[in-house]
């Protein structure tokens, strides 16, 4: 642990029982209260904590969704609107569950941006964000597989144009494709096994988010500065500082979560999936889901063929090209200072990156026609770019501006008058105001 030497000690008797035995007290008190986390950690920050209470929400209203959801082609549909209807409570499990996976995904995007940011993933952290992208590839997996679960309009087209990605891939690409439908084409095996990955994926999630909380625990966290922990005033305790500012950041989250639950609850959907599949009617556009759009942007915006690559297979490269590429972050920012605070020039694209990421998503919910493809195909050049050219090359010819010494000192030199700082970084007491 960063924490180092364990300060626990447990004050009753069957406390130094357990201790003994099975230290699962030590450890949350270490990892979740004396844990020491930099004292200057902003709300962005926060949404690791608001991630992991919605990966719960998630799993809680999945499981007892289970209990009234039948998989089968011929009962799916019915079964949701029997939970809709007829199930105590089922409307709001169900609102509670698809809106969940967006308000998921919100959180997920501004984690993953937070990152980019602060140079969340320079090492010692390359693992960390390593672990946050397989997270990311996992999420991505669930979702899509429970859409399909509905067994609605956009549920069937939307499963039937995914898995048809995969006939692009040479030699086994078909074989993929006839493996995830379970025959040839959507129908009856494919929500079968739909169902039965759609259960098992989140608890792996929660498996990986363990390692990444882990991985969290031996780097320690960063902060908005990017300078390392350096003493003991640059930090504070986990409990009570992070857990108020995480628990404040998670009601105001909620509350928002909530208005969507109890207010808008079909806003995020799309109307067609209030319609049973029918596989010899095909929607006027099939659209993904809102999270997946940027990607869906990327794969439609490569018309032409690459060499012996065609369009499609091209297509598909570029949209599994946009997430492989978040792997390999930590090796290509070759910039020296890890926060965009100290970088005007990254701050700026940085910027422009998330930008451009909100107007992608805008794109894929167009039709690929007229000047929306070139629009796409612009989009796609920037989104690549930023990770290939600039990241690499702004680390090199960027002058970043000056470092404080330490957290302490970035932190008192706001507070300008209330603390004086020593030349090593170290606080002395605040003077009493009259
Ligand atoms: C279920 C999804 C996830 C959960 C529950 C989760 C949980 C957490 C928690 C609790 C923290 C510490 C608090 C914070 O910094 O916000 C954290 C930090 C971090 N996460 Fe995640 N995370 C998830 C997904 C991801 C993804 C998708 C990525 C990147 C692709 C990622 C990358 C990181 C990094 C790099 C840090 C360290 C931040 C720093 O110290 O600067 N995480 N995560």
């Amino acid at each position: 642990m960063a924490g180092g030497h364990s300060t626990y000690t447990p004050s009753s008797g069957i406390g130094r029982w357990v201790d003994k035995r099975l230290p699962l007290p030590r450890l949350v008190y270490d990892s979740f209260v004396a844990y020491p986390v930099p004292r200057n950690l902003n709300y962005a920050y926060t949404f690791g904590g608001i991630l992991s209470i919605m990966l719960v929400l998630q799993i809680l209203t999945g499981v007892v969704l289970a209990m009234h959801y039948a998989a089968s082609t011929e009962l799916a549909f019915a079964s949701v609107e029997k939970i809709m209807r007829d199930v105590n409570s089922g409307w709001l499990l169900r609102y509670l569950h698809a809106n969940g996976a967006s308000f998921f995904f919100i959180a997920v995007y501004i984690h993953i941006f937070r990152g980019l940011y602060y140079g969340s993933y320079k090492a010692p952290r390359e693992l960390l964000w390593i672990l946050g992208c397989i997270i990311y590839l996992l999420m991505m997996a669930t979702a899509f597989m429970g859409y399909v679960l509905p067994w609605g309009q956009m549920s069937f087209w939307g499963a039937t144009v995914i898995t048809g990605f995969f006939t692009a891939i040479p030699l086994v690409g078909e074989w993929i494709q006839q493996l995830l439908l379970g025959g040839f084409a959507v129908d009856n095996p494919t929500l079968n096994r739909f169902y039965s990955l759609h259960y098992l994926l989140p608890f792996m999630i929660a498996g990986v988010v363990v390692l990444h909380v882990w991985a969290l625990h031996v780097t320690g966290q960063t902060n908005p500065t990017g300078i390392e922990v350096k003493s003991k005033t640059d930090t504070v305790a986990f409990t009570p500082y992070a857990t108020i500012k995480d628990g404040f950041a998670m009601v105001v989250f909620l509350a928002v979560f909530a208005y969507f639950v109890f207010y808008i609850p079909n806003f995020l959907g799309h109307p067609d999936n209030y319609t049973v599949a029918n596989s010899l009617k095909t929607p006027a556009h099939i659209v993904p889901e809102w999270y997946f759009l940027p990607f869906y942007a990327i794969l439609r915006a490569v018309t032409f063929n690459i060499g012996p690559i065609d369009s499609k297979l091209g297509g598909v490269l570029a949209m599994f090209g946009a997430i492989a590429v978040l792997f390999v972050v930590p090796w290509l920012d070759t910039s020296k200072v890890r926060s965009a605070v100290y970088r005007p020039w990254y701050k700026l694209f940085f910027w422009l990156f998330v930008i451009n990421a909100i107007f992608l998503g805008w794109l894929g919910s167009r039709p690929a026609e007229g000047w929306y493809i070139p629009a796409m195909q612009l989009s796609s050049l920037y989104y690549f770019g930023f990770f290939i050219v600039i990241m690499p090359l702004l680390g090199l010819i960027e002058t970043p501006r000056r470092l404080p010494n330490s957290i302490t000192e970035a932190v008192l030199a706001k507070t300008k008058g209330s603390a004086t700082v020593t030349p090593h970084g170290a606080a002395a007491a605040p003077e009493k105001r009259a």
